[in-house]
């Protein structure tokens, strides 16, 4: 009988609607995408879902800036965000948006059922009022100075110095992002979910094992210093969901977005007839979910959504996998200070497999920054795709496509060096699942020096003057063997690249496969793969 497939979920963040992708968002995804390639790799079942998050005061300001629709303004986002991740070969199951009715009406049943349960308020707040926009301001909508270390240009929520969290009307001297005026402070009433009321089953899940030890820390400590109700509503003007029965009031876009993940999926069943949707969101579901996310929401994933999650009895994720950010020449990413590269512009300049082989040859599983330099990146490349890589198989292929018909030889089987490459799979396999994908490149480098020195020492040039020609089909078929193990560990990274190498090894590569050596097989005529950069 046929083993049933392993299920796992597997997320990234919902891109906001308002800016395009850049290569930021892209460690993110590209960690994703590879870490679910190598999992369907070794035969799971994996539904890999993403979203465009669409609501927010951002995007309202941008549409009555530009006066245009703000539906209009994210269908055309969206467009282009899925574009780019397919440029990348980041390729999701579903990859939809959270403005829409399956997530309206999710969105409400969990509300309802939150509420039922006793676990929403309503309370009356103070909130700074932008007088001249006539806007409840939102804690990314007001700068002003930490009132925990005074440091300038500090947004409403907390500090980027010293990563205090605090209320907003708790800033010193507040000032108005949109109209630059100094906003009053306002009472108005909003709905909160009382997150205190699941710190100890919270608490237990975290404790778990769903963080690595470096987060843990920081968690618990969250934890010590008291947990705070959540606002999870938002006055009027503002693009997002009403709350049924209230007039001016309208959810806050995380708690839609979070809810997203549920609808996607939702969304990917009806699109592809999966049967008991349920199943995913029991209790005790035995169906894996796991998050990628990045350092500044841990906060939503680890105590809200699983707040969310736990008090309508539902399933709590699995694993969050937390990453760091993508620096540029050791700089935070800004438009302004121009060290901000978008999706595109990479793309319409270098292959796309390249920038996943930097970011893999750079993500361990920590929540260390990394950073994009260009020469680096230039660097990396040429010395590791081309002058390793792409050098092993084109002087291999070189003689097996001139001198034996493109035929591979039959005679190698107690080859050593065959033995070795096939015993790192077990290495390849612990590193590819937790997510130390620097390790996995720099173990495939090190196995492609062996190979192009084992090629080197036993000359092959030399070998066809002397017309030993059986012995030169051997090596040169030891050589693309050994390239075959080597890209079908890389095949995660390099999508582009193993496309093309399947098509000249007429093989297609598999896990299971990398036991079987190729004897006797045809290969086809080699072209040249990548130029250097
Ligand atoms: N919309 C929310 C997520 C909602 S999830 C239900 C959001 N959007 S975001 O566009 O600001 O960020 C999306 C993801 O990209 C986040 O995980 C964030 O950490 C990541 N990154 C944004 N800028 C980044 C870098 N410069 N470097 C690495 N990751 C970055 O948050
Ligand atoms: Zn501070």
């Amino acid at each position: 009988m046929k083993k049933k497939k392993k299920k796992i979920i597997v997320t990234c963040a919902f891109p906001y609607s308002n800016g395009s992708i850049h290569i930021g968002h892209l460690l993110e995804h590209i960690q994703a995408d590879i870490w679910v390639r190598y999992n369907r790799l070794i035969g799971k079942k994996v539904y890999f879902i993403c979203s465009d998050d669409n609501h927010g005061t951002a995007i309202m300001l941008k549409s009555k800036e530009k006066k245009k629709k703000p539906e209009n303004i994210i269908f055309k986002i969206y467009k282009e965000h899925i574009l780019d991740f397919k440029k990348f070969n980041i390729i999701y199951d579903k990859y939809f948006f959270t403005h829409n009715k399956e997530n309206r009406l999710l969105l409400n049943i969990i509300f309802d059922r939150l509420k039922h349960n006793g676990y929403i308020i309503k309370k009356k707040c103070s909130q700074l009022y932008d007088k001249k926009a006539k806007i409840f301001l939102s804690d990314r909508f007001i700068k002003g100075s930490c009132p925990k270390c005074y440091s300038k240009n500090q947004y409403g929520d907390n500090c980027e110095i010293c990563g205090a969290f605090y209320k907003s009307i708790e800033l010193i001297k507040p000032k108005s992002i949109i109209t630059n005026f100094k906003p009053i402070i306002k009472k108005t009433n909003h709905f909160f979910l009382k997150l205190s009321l699941f710190k100890k089953k919270i608490k237990k899940w975290i404790i778990s094992g769903i963080v690595n030890k470096q987060i843990l820390n920081k968690l618990l400590e969250w934890f010590k210093n008291g947990i705070k109700s959540w606002n999870i509503s938002r006055n009027k003007p503002y693009f997002g969901f009403k709350i049924k029965n209230k007039k001016n009031k309208f959810f806050y876009v995380w708690f839609d977005a979070l809810i997203g993940y549920i609808s996607t999926l939702k969304k990917l069943c009806n699109y592809n007839k999966i049967k008991n949707f349920d199943k995913f969101w029991y209790k005790k579901s035995k169906i894996k979910l796991y998050h990628f996310i990045g350092k500044d929401i841990i906060y939503f994933h680890s105590l809200f959504w699983s707040s969310i999650l736990e008090g309508s009895k539902l399933r709590k994720p699995t694993k969050l996998f937390i990453h760091g950010y993508i620096t540029i020449n050791n700089n935070k990413m800004s438009k302004s200070r121009k060290t901000y590269i978008k999706a595109k512009s990479y793309f319409i300049k270098y292959n796309t497999d390249f920038l996943r082989y930097y970011y893999a040859n750079k993500l361990s599983n920590s929540i260390n920054d990394i950073n994009f330099n260009i020469n680096d990146f230039l660097k990396k490349i040429n010395n590791d795709i081309i002058n390793k890589l792409a050098n092993l198989i084109s002087r291999n292929s070189f003689f097996i496509n001139n001198y034996f018909h493109n035929k591979l030889s039959k005679l190698f089987r107690n080859s050593k060096i065959f033995k070795i490459f096939i015993q790192e799979s077990k290495k390849i396999s612990k590193f590819y699942l937790n997510l130390q994908f620097n390790y996995v490149t720099n173990l495939i480098m090190k196995l492609i020096d062996l190979a192009n020195f084992y090629i080197n020492i036993r000359k092959p040039w030399y070998l066809l003057k002397k017309k030993k020609y059986n012995n030169l089909n051997k090596i040169c078929s030891i050589g693309i063997n050994l390239f075959k193990i080597l890209i079908t560990y890389l095949k995660p990274i390099l999508p582009n690249f193993i496309l093309k190498n399947e098509f000249f090894l007429n093989i297609k590569l598999t896990w299971l496969g990398i036991k079987k050596p190729l004897l006797g097989h045809k290969i086809k005529k080699f072209n040249k793969l990548f130029k250097h950069i």
